[in-house]
């Protein structure tokens, strides 16, 4: 058996998946000696810009006692040429186990896998997966509901270059969770409609029937010129402000992967609503990456 990744939500299994938040809950309760992961060396290697996932990521890392190794990839061997499979044999025999990847490429972190001979975490790759994210969001969900089957939860915005909302489809849609995406046709094309997965353009409409609201980012630097919406029309009918925290119900939550644009896809108000859950969602991410980290090289026993 090759070392197990996790490229995307679905390479857990339902049970593993419940298995992960319930051991990143415990880790949350109280934190565990830090010899999980003692002495195995993981490497952090972003190619893209990050501040959330890569101090989450590094912090998790060490509360695990790995040996944490990050290093700034435009100054390594990939831009002189080197292959990814031999960059992956040199990484493994200076002895890392564990690497924690970002990359522009959507599928990078796969090929990325396939060529390694350790685990692979994949902390996004292009507009593809981002699992640990998916992951942290649905610790945030049921630790607010208690539950996931039935929940109604909405993801509005820039879906089509969103990693977050494909992996949260994902994981959603394995655990029971209504789907309902929100955006103009340029950034939410039609073939995103599934089993369980709606596609609405009316926002006003779904807000009071919702139990979650996942706000997204305009991802500027992945669009192409043209398909940019105008940016007023883009607010008046996306953006959560005041007039419409008033349609969102008082026991509904509001979500946000970050880093957000104030006066885009939200406005200051949303940050300040006792409903925002962005300051747990970031809270949770450090506990599921360690339970990630400690499923992927230990193993985490799974109930019968
Ligand atoms: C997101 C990402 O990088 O995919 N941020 C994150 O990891 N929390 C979303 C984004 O960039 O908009």
């Amino acid at each position: 058996m090759p070392p197990r990744s996790l490229l995307d939500v679905d390479d857990l299994s339902n049970e593993e998946l419940v298995a992960v938040l319930d051991r990143a809950v415990a880790f949350g309760d109280a934190l565990p000696s830090r010899d999980l992961l003692a002495g195995v060396p993981v490497l952090n290697l972003f190619f893209e810009a990050s501040t959330r996932t890569a101090t989450s990521f590094t912090l998790a890392e060490q509360r695990v006692g790995a040996d944490v190794i990050s290093f700034a990839p435009g100054t390594s061997s990939l831009g002189k040429g080197e292959t990814i499979a031999d960059t992956a044999l040199t990484l493994r025999g200076i002895g890392v186990r564990v690497i924690v990847v970002r990359h522009p490429e959507s599928g990078f972190a796969r090929r990325l896998a396939d060529a390694f001979d350790g685990h692979v975490i994949n902390a996004g790759d292009g507009t593809h997966a981002h699992p640990t994210q998916a992951l942290l969001d649905l610790m945030t969900l049921r630790q607010e509901f208690g539950r996931f089957d039935g929940l109604h939860v909405a993801i509005v915005g820039d879906i089509l270059h969103s990693r977050v909302a494909r992996s949260n489809i994902v994981g959603m849609r394995a655990l029971g969770i209504d789907v309902t995406l929100i955006g103009p046709p340029t950034l939410l094309p039609r073939d995103f409609a599934q089993a369980g997965v709606r596609i609405e353009r009316d926002l006003d409409a779904i807000l009071p029937r919702l139990d979650a609201v996942m706000m997204l980012r305009i991802q500027r630097e992945r669009i192409e010129a043209g398909l940019l919406p105008s940016l007023d029309d883009y607010t008046q009918r996306f953006q959560l402000n005041r007039a419409r925290l008033r349609a969102l119900r008082d026991d509904a939550v509001i979500l946000h992967p970050g880093p957000y644009n104030r006066g885009v896809e939200l406005t200051d108000e949303v940050l300040d609503d006792p409903r925002s859950r962005y300051v747990a969602q970031v809270h949770n991410g450090v506990f599921v990456r360690m339970a990630v980290l400690d499923l992927l090289v230990n193993g985490v026993p799974v109930a019968a």
